[in-house]
């Protein structure tokens, strides 16, 4: 099969799309067809091994475990090992690969890869299987860090940097909880964001939310631009701030550890501050947030937003656009002959 191989850490520019043998499939796993990828920031730390950190979480020392990146995808299954009782052949299925929860390389920059049942759901009849492989990465994100949906019925949630990977869908979410929400981004993107549902926009390069009046329930914060404690002057005395982080490709600068003394530091502050973090007793695991993915996808409260779609033999245009350009929405790999 062909698909894209990564042999080292370094620069997007190193892959190489090759001829590799097929996935052998486990007991518990499922061989998929795999007919669209999505590329996310944790696609690229793992291509570049950046911060060094990652490598030490999962990834690979020296270099990668897997040599095939990418975590996310949607296609058809092909064939399924003795065990697996949720999925047949021609199912058309999407979700992640990667069995550790951390950074590492998931093989579905291929034809096929083998991934294991419980982080498959079936894909719904009313999106594309390029919006489907959008969704499970960026939607694990939302999901994982927002409060449960009875905290912030009828709440004011404040999303800010709304109109990347995560924040589309995080704001979607929110919206189906029957929050108000606030969205900030840069102004090409509240048009879009408006379009997705938010009641309000804030252009960040011409307003900062913290200097404004309005008081927040919630305030979920992908680019961490203002710290926790500026940030606190716009919650509600029972509001949350929940910090996402984000490395801009590296030029954060943060090369051995990135963000990970950061997030330490914030957990332990945690244990403090109330306002801190979602506030849920339990978190959930990617086996039920690709289902309630799912849902939220084949009811419509859901509608993935997609950039642009490259064939994989377009590997490094693909990646220079995910790291170079503005995007408004997923950039998706095809395999489709
Ligand atoms: N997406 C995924 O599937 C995924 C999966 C796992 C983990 N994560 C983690 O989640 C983080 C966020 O991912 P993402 O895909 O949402 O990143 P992203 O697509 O880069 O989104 C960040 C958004 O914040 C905006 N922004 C930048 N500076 C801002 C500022 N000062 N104020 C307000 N908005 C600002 C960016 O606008 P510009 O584009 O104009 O800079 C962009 O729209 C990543 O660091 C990643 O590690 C993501």
């Amino acid at each position: 099969m062909k698909a894209i191989v990564q042999t080292k850490y370094g620069s997007p520019a190193d892959l190489r799309l090759r001829e590799v043998a097929e996935p052998t499939v486990g007991e518990n796993e499922v061989l998929v067809r795999v007919r669209a990828a999505s590329i996310h920031p944790d696609v690229w730390h793992v291509v570049a091994g950046w911060p060094y950190i990652v490598r030490l979480m999962g990834s690979g020392l020296f270099k990668p475990k897997n040599p095939i990146p990418g975590t996310d995808m949607a296609g058809v299954v092909e064939s399924v090992g003795d065990k697996v009782t949720r999925f047949q052949p021609g199912d058309e299925v999407f979700g992640e690969t990667i069995a550790a929860q951390g950074w590492a390389n998931g093989g579905t920059f291929a034809e096929y890869v083998s991934a294991p049942q419980d982080r498959l759901a079936l894909k719904p009849g009313n999106i594309t299987f390029e919006q489907a492989a959008s969704v499970p990465a960026s939607g694990f994100i939302a999901l994982l860090n927002l409060p449960e949906a009875s905290q912030l019925e009828g709440r004011e949630v404040l999303i800010n940097g709304a109109g990347g990977g995560v924040g589309p869908l995080a704001l979607q979410i929110v919206k189906s909880y029957g929050a108000r929400v606030t969205a900030v981004d840069t102004t090409n993107k509240l048009d879009m964001l408006l379009s997705l549902g938010a009641d309000r926009v804030i252009d960040y390069t011409r307003e900062d939310f913290t200097r404004g009046d309005r008081r927040y329930d919630l305030i979920f914060d992908i680019p961490g631009n203002h710290p926790f404690s500026v940030c606190k002057r716009v919650l509600n005395p029972e509001g949350r701030y929940v910090p996402i982080g984000y490395e801009h490709y590296g030029k954060s600068g943060r090369r051995i550890f990135g963000l990970v003394p950061h997030f330490i530091y914030l957990m332990l502050l945690a244990r403090f501050d109330k306002q801190l973090g979602t506030g849920k007793s339990s978190r959930p695991t990617r086996a039920e947030t690709i289902e309630v993915l799912r849902d939220l996808l084949a009811t419509e409260k859901l509608t993935p937003i997609i950039d642009s779609v490259f064939p994989l033999s377009e590997i490094h245009e693909a990646f220079r656009h995910q790291i170079e350009d503005e995007l408004h929405g997923k950039v998706i790999l095809t395999t489709a002959r």
